[in-house]
């Protein structure tokens, strides 16, 4: 996938940004799980910062879409809602049936 915007970030390899995002988001983690799954980082190594600044924001918006602050948890409309992020229907259990 090739963005309009896209970087060439490992030039040895030519592997564009958007690629070593597409890897994280298919499960790879660190430098080494980026290198077997596209070769970024496997030439000369001047782009291993890069990629590691990218796996990071990768895991800092993985980690803002999953987590849900404990203290909405404690609410009782949330009662329903599974900590991992999957939600019951708005208002299940607790709220009054429709008359
Ligand atoms: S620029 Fe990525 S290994 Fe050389």
């Amino acid at each position: 996938m090739t963005r309009r915007s896209d970087v060439l970030v490992c030039v040895c390899n030519t592997v564009l940004e958007s690629q070593i995002v597409a890897c994280a988001r298919k499960g790879a983690r660190t430098l080494a799980e980026v290198a077997i799954a596209c070769d970024a980082g496997t030439g000369c190594g001047s782009c291993r910062g890069a990629i590691t600044t990218i796996l990071e924001e990768e895991e800092a918006r993985r980690r803002r879409g999953e987590s849900i602050p404990e203290a909405i948890l404690q609410l009782p409309l949330f009662a329903s809602v599974d900590p991992r992020g999957s939600a019951g229907p708005i208002g299940g259990a607790g709220r009054p049936p429709k008359k």
